[in-house]
């Protein structure tokens, strides 16, 4: 028979669904870049992709990328730009828990296009003052709201009187007074702030500068009409921000498993975290251990699924489908599959476990589909190709490396001949288990001031691009991927994908070969 007339069953033999595919390969351990996906017929464009998925009931990401709960990579700033760009941030817990709490609420509270912290002026200094500190600190803008030491608005200093000649004026002899300053109250916002906005610009020409006060007529905030402007036009993107039912970016909060004197989980206080996260509006807490099948994980999300039924949760760390029912009987409705696949992981090394990642999520694949919970590919991830492959077996990904040299990141940016990098270290290396990881990986916090084998690594990532544009060109892979398949959808793309093996020379023919490379021009 020629191929055109068996060609289903030459594609069948070679390109294998994962039903197929996994079980033939029983007894080796395949990971990302052993494997690659055959393309199939396609009507999908890959803008029409949705990269939509649902976690749990009541959490639904546009983006299914979540930034790890890791101190290197997840404060407040990171989970404010993941949550903007639809996916999600999982603020660790390396910081006493009031101050968690406050980064969560610093989501929660995030009004985008909003700047919460507008630079001001005082009253008590002259024209010439202000033209000296633009041309110091280099700022890009000219107006500035007047506000007096109790914080109160005086009047706005515009860019127009910020000329030499008025140097020797005091800033109250050149600003536009509080009574003729158009401004909005914080509670005229509402649920929707950048359509109030947008209307308040519409309605008054000219002005591209609109104060919020509170109601003791202190500042609370400036929007300005370049950003409403720039956020109406993404608002006709596809990639919507992820957000609750209040309108409010979506936010998570990892929780650790500590334990009291005797030994035993620390029932009390594991309830009052969670319940402080709650009433800061957590959206989904997350229980993130080296070894998610143990009785303490258990016992936790047990603990919090009983205090809170409706609370979507997070656990994990497991890497077969017995580890997957488990945390699925304990009450977790999303399970992280990794261990040791990080890029700053030393597990495998030190204690000889952990499953390649394609495995690993083709198991646990199989219980979570039986058991109705969503799984997270959790570390490994180096490239978009890694997450198309992730998703044919996962609801979404975990990414530490790939995101730590952004700017959004916690930590300083430090220059190492010419070349700038950002600090991001495994939560189970010694420096950051004595930050307060060490129960991630079973030791009790007084063990890390003695000698423990770390499982993870202090390393540098240099500096990246800013979240946006890397989060962009991840996006902008995934869908390629679902156009190469024919997916129009997530649940499509898992329903679609065939692997096949690649051989050490297909790898190699993976990546840019027998060339020299140039800097793509931007
Ligand atoms: P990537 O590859 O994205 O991995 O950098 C991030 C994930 O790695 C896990 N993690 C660790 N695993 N030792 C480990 O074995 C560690 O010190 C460590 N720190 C983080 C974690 O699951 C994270 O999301």
């Amino acid at each position: 028979m020629a191929a055109g007339q068996n060609a289903g069953t030459l594609d069948s033999a070679f390109f294998q669904p994962a039903d197929t595919f996994f079980p033939a390969q029983a007894g080796v351990a395949l990971t990302y870049d052993d494997l690659t996906l055959s393309t199939l017929y396609s009507e999908i464009l890959p803008a029409n992709a949705s990269i939509d998925t649902e976690l749990a009931g009541g959490l639904c990401l546009h983006l299914p990328v979540i930034s790890a709960d890791m101190d290197t990579v997840t404060e407040s700033r990171m989970a404010t730009g993941m949550a903007l760009n639809g996916g999600l941030g999982l603020i660790h817990y390396n910081m006493p828990e009031k101050q968690q709490l406050k980064e969560v609420s610093r989501v929660k509270n995030h009004v985008h296009g909003l700047i919460q912290e507008p630079i001001t002026v005082s009253p008590d200094k002259t024209v010439g003052d202000v033209i000296e500190r633009i041309e110091t600190k280099r700022y890009a803008f000219s107006t500035f709201p007047v506000v007096g030491d109790d914080r109160k608005l005086v009047g706005l200093l515009s860019g127009n009187v910020l000329k030499p000649r008025y140097a020797a004026k005091p800033v109250t002899g050149a600003l536009v007074p509080r009574d003729q300053v158009q401004t909005l109250r914080e509670s005229q916002l509402g649920a929707d702030p950048i359509a109030v906005a947008d209307q308040f610009f519409t309605d008054n020409p000219g002005i591209n500068k609109l104060l919020v006060v509170d109601d003791h007529d202190e500042l609370r905030g400036l929007f300005t009409l370049s950003d409403i402007e720039r956020i109406t036009s993404e608002r006709h993107a596809q990639f919507r921000p992820a957000r609750d039912g209040q309108f409010r970016l979506l936010c998570g909060a990892a929780v650790s498993t500590p334990r009291d004197a005797d030994g035993e989980l620390d029932r009390e206080r594991i309830e009052t975290h969670v319940g402080a996260l709650i009433e800061r509006g957590v959206d989904v807490v997350a229980i993130s251990t080296a070894h998610g099948h143990s009785k303490g994980v258990g016992d936790a999300v047990a603990l919090i699924r009983a205090a809170h039924p409706e609370l979507p949760i997070i656990a994990g760390n497991v890497t077969t489908a017995a580890g997957v029912n488990y945390l699925a009987d304990r009450g977790a409705n999303i399970i992280k599959i990794g261990q040791g696949p990080g890029s700053i992981c030393t597990t495998r090394l030190v204690a000889g476990v952990g499953i390649p990642q394609m495995t690993a999520l083709y198991v646990a694949s199989q219980a979570a589909k039986a058991r109705g919970v969503s799984l997270l590919a959790d570390g490994g991830i180096t490239k978009s190709g890694d997450i198309v492959k992730a998703l044919t077996l996962a609801d979404g990904v975990i990414c530490g490396g790939l995101l730590a040299g952004c700017p959004e990141t916690p930590g300083q940016v430090m220059e190492i001949s010419g070349k700038l990098y950002k600090q991001y270290r495994g939560m189970g290396s010694l420096a950051a288990m004595k930050s307060g990881s060490a129960a991630r990986y079973g030791h009790a916090p007084k063990d890390a001031t003695r000698k423990v084998a770390a499982e993870g690594i202090e390393a540098l990532k240099e500096v990246s691009e800013d979240l946006d544009q890397l989060l962009g060109q991840l996006i902008g892979g995934v869908q390629a991927g679902m156009g190469y398949l024919g997916a129009a959808t997530l649940p499509d793309l898992r329903a679609k994908a065939c692997y096949t093996r690649i051989s050490p020379a297909g790898q190699k023919e993976a990546a840019p070969h027998d060339v020299v490379e140039m800097k793509a021009s931007s």
